[in-house]
């Protein structure tokens, strides 16, 4: 088993009998489990369908962790019909099962790490950015989160031998921050020529949170044909903050960043890459010690990611990158500069 390719993996789910391989749908890619759409549901037409989307409804998995009520009042729905969609949703949704810690092992194996180029960053890393990976970055303005961002593109597209992943970047950018110049600056800074670079890069602007959420739709639709190793979303939540204003909003902004997350999650591990997005802090001055600075987005984004760095602005032009929270390696800091040719130790 230690040498199970993705081939075998899908002749697997081909002849697959005996309910216990299920766990092999972990590895499965969008060709091999066409998922089933709520549209498909029996009993829910295209009006109904519009309202659970509307709700923020729109995946199996969601309608079957629903109770009646719940659904009921979030859809506006009679309470009959959520309970009928519900039950229809837990037959036909992918629950999912548990997986060996040898298959977990095996798909770990699959990983892949992007320098950054900035030794500090990576030994602070472990070696890099990983792929199946979601990495917030967090931090105040100007303190350096687009930078990263562009590096990480730039470096995207180096070859796997120089710490690159000789891949295909998207870039969802909410702020209108994103330039092709800077990219260029930075190419250069590697001895890349520019315009392959940017070649790869595929930019576009989100107007508002919704349209940010169908971009992600939009990556997989492209995404046949090129090797996608990176998603960047800068910034991830701007739009939410600014959309779902005050406490009754909390409750429907949390629920669609979250689903926005896991979009995003499913392209890091259906690609194997890296998904890298961008946060702003609030300050908390109610907190009793340590820094007052928080980023936004509440748990859910605290468990979606699974690394997260702070960044900060130090003196003489120096930042300073933090390690919280990561699974498998200790916090700790690191200290680099933004050049013109780009991120620098
Ligand atoms: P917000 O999006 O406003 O929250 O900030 P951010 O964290 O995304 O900051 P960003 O990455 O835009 O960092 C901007 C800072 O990067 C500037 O204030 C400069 O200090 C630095 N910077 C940007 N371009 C250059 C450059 O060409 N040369 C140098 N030396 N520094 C640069
Ligand atoms: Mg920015």
């Amino acid at each position: 088993m230690a040498t199970k390719s993705k081939k075998k993996a899908k002749i697997e789910i081909e002849n697959n009998e005996d309910p216990q391989e299920e766990p092999v749908k972990v590895m499965a890619t969008e060709e091999e489990a066409p998922e089933v759409k709520i549209d498909d549901l029996p009993g829910v037409g295209p009006a109904t369908a519009e309202k659970l989307r509307e709700a923020g409804f729109d995946d199996l998995l969601a309608l079957a962790v629903m109770s009646p009520g719940d659904l009921a009042d979030q859809a506006e729905l009679g309470e009959a019909v959520a309970t009928k969609i519900i039950a229809a949703a837990k037959k036909m949704a992918n629950i999912g099962g548990f997986v060996s810690g040898g298959a977990l092992l095996e798909r770990r194996r699959e990983v892949l790490k992007l320098s950054s180029k900035v030794q500090s960053i990576d030994d602070l890393l472990g070696g890099g950015f990983e792929t199946q990976a979601l990495v917030e970055v967090y931090g105040a303005f100007g303190s350096g989160k687009t930078q990263i961002g562009h590096q990480l593109a730039v470096n995207c597209t180096l070859p796997m031998s120089e710490g690159g992943f000789d891949g295909d970047v998207f870039y969802i950018d909410t702020e209108d921050t994103f330039r092709p110049e800077r990219i260029t600056q930075m190419a250069r800074g590697h001895g890349l020529d520019p315009d392959a670079v940017l070649a790869r890069i595929h930019v576009a602007r989100a107007y508002n949170s919704a349209h940010q959420m169908l971009l992600v739709d939009e990556i997989k639709r492209m995404s046949k044909g090129l090797n996608v190793k990176m998603i960047i979303v800068d910034s991830l939540t701007s739009h939410f903050r600014a959309e779902y204003i005050g406490r009754g909003m909390l409750a429907n902004r949390q629920q669609k960043l979250n689903r926005h997350l896991k979009d995003l999650k499913q392209l890091a591990d259906v690609n194997n890459a890296l998904v890298l997005v961008t946060n702003q802090v609030h300050s908390k001055p109610d907190a009793m010690w340590g820094d007052p600075t928080k980023p936004i987005g509440g748990h859910v984004l605290a468990h979606a990611s699974t690394f997260r760095l702070y960044l900060r602005k130090a003196k003489a032009g120096r930042r300073i990158a933090r390690l919280v929270d990561s699974p498998n390696l200790p916090d700790g800091e690191c200290v680099y500069q933004v050049t013109q040719e780009g991120l620098r130790d």
